[in-house]
């Protein structure tokens, strides 16, 4: 991409902020519109015929005129090494750990493996439109090596970790309070702020850690203030008695992560269902994210996520499709699927939120806003083309759009998945395949 000028010409709809909060003055849809790249960064973003103008002979230029031009989705929470495991029939969180989970992640002993699945999970990002994403890797090292070796020759920007888990899980995924920590520093000394590349600390949930490793983990998060934390909480009753049963003395679950510090403003909190009051307030205060992850929270029966709760206890909520638990890639679908969870709650969740949360609202959550999820100068070139009538389908419905763009989103997230994403820039290099 050196040198090169590349024009990205469509309908471009980017967030200045929450429409939550702001309304309509939160979005900026440029019908007619065009976004200048160079060496992987936008330089420009306006009218058309401005930035055609302005643009050098030899620039490149991609007319997707009528479709809507978008920073990339953000995936706040999702697990590589269970591409094989989406779609497993039948079982509540624990048991489904046991007979799907914990089987497959084994197979990320064999580094070709971990490289195979890599390759496999990025590829289907890209497809889905999704550009960044919170990962969670194995615990074993070579997963983490070969998902951010990957994520580096595509140039990525990606998140990611060695699942830190020393009990109640097989021996061959087990790792210990000291081997957790001693791998999980040399990752981070080795991936950590390379390229666009960051880490996270990643202690699977308290159910798999052990006091020791917790307090390992809490270290890591001391001496490492520039790494994410992610981690499970508050998915699943069984979970949650587990949870109590395995530390006496916390009054919550959320407890035992805040005694050894792992509560904070980058740190990721997966579900977040069944949370108790001070639990709310503790999420609020330590400035910490709670993850959306609705179809994984439908599919395995976990219960629906109380946004309103969160939104009005001042809670950051990011939104993430927890696949292998979730049951699509699609950040699309997800939001659709967190649509209805809100619903069956009597909430709703207007498109422009969607949307707004599936780019700028993750990023802010993940403290990227100023790299990544809008469309202007300065920021990295990450971005999706959007079809709204990809499907005869959805064709058919949009015969009956006034041209109101809210409706056209809710179209898109309703009806939409990776038949609608045209195309997916990253770091202004197209990247879709297939
Ligand atoms: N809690 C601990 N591990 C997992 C996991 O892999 N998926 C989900 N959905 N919940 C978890
Ligand atoms: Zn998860």
């Amino acid at each position: 991409m050196n040198g090169l000028v590349r024009i990205v010409r469509g309908r471009i709809l980017s967030f200045r902020d929450d429409p939550r909060l702001t309304g309509a003055s939160a979005h900026r849809l440029i019908e007619d519109g065009a976004v200048r790249i160079e060496n992987g960064e936008i330089v420009a973003a306006g009218d058309a015929r401005a930035i055609l103008t302005g643009a050098p002979p030899d620039a490149a230029i991609d007319d997707w005129s009528g479709k809507l031009v978008m920073p990339g989705f953000i995936d706040a929470h999702i697990h590589y090494p269970q591409t094989r495991v989406i779609g497993s029939y039948g079982a509540q969180l624990l048991d489904w750990l046991q007979k799907y989970t914990f089987v497959e992640e084994q197979k990320f002993a064999d580094v070709s493996h971990c490289e195979a699945v890599a390759r496999f999970f990025l590829d289907e990002l890209f497809r889905q439109g999704t550009t960044t994403a919170c990962v969670y890797c194995t615990v074993h090292p070579q997963s983490v090596d070969a998902f951010f070796a990957e994520s580096e020759r595509r140039g990525a920007r990606m998140i990611a970790g060695k699942v830190m888990m020393d009990c109640n899980a097989p021996i061959a995924l087990a790792d210990t309070p000291q081997r957790g920590y001693d791998e999980s520093k040399a990752l981070i000394a080795r991936w950590r702020g390379r390229g666009r590349l960051e880490y996270a600390i990643t202690p699977r949930f308290a159910v798999t850690s052990s006091e020791a490793q917790l307090e390992a983990a809490g270290a890591l998060a001391r001496e490492h203030r520039e790494a994410y934390v992610q981690t499970h909480l508050s998915e699943n009753f069984a979970e949650i008695a587990f949870v109590k049963r395995q530390f006496p003395w916390a009054k919550t679950y959320l407890d035992v992560y805040a005694r050894y510090g792992l509560l904070g403003p980058r740190s990721l909190f997966g579900h977040c269902i069944h949370l108790e009051e001070s639990e709310v307030v503790a999420l609020a205060r330590s400035n910490s994210i709670a993850v959306f992850c609705p179809t994984s929270n439908l599919f395995l029966g976990s219960g629906l996520f109380d946004k309103k709760r969160l939104d009005e206890a001042s809670v950051r909520v990011a939104l993430a499709t927890d696949v292998g638990g979730g049951t699509s890639y699609s950040m699309l679908q997800t939001a659709a699927e967190g649509y209805k969870v809100l619903q069956m709650n009597g909430q709703s969740w207007p498109s422009l939120q969607a949307f707004y949360q599936m780019t700028l609202g993750n990023a802010r959550a993940l403290g990227l806003q100023h790299r990544i999820g809008a469309i202007e100068p300065g920021r990295e070139a990450d971005l999706v083309v959007l079809d709204s009538r990809a499907t005869p389908a959805m064709a058919h419905r949009m015969e009956s759009h006034e041209g109101d763009l809210a409706e056209e989103l809710f179209v898109l997230m309703t009806m939409g998945d990776d038949r609608a994403v045209r195309q997916t820039y990253v770091a202004g290099r197209a990247v879709k395949a297939g």
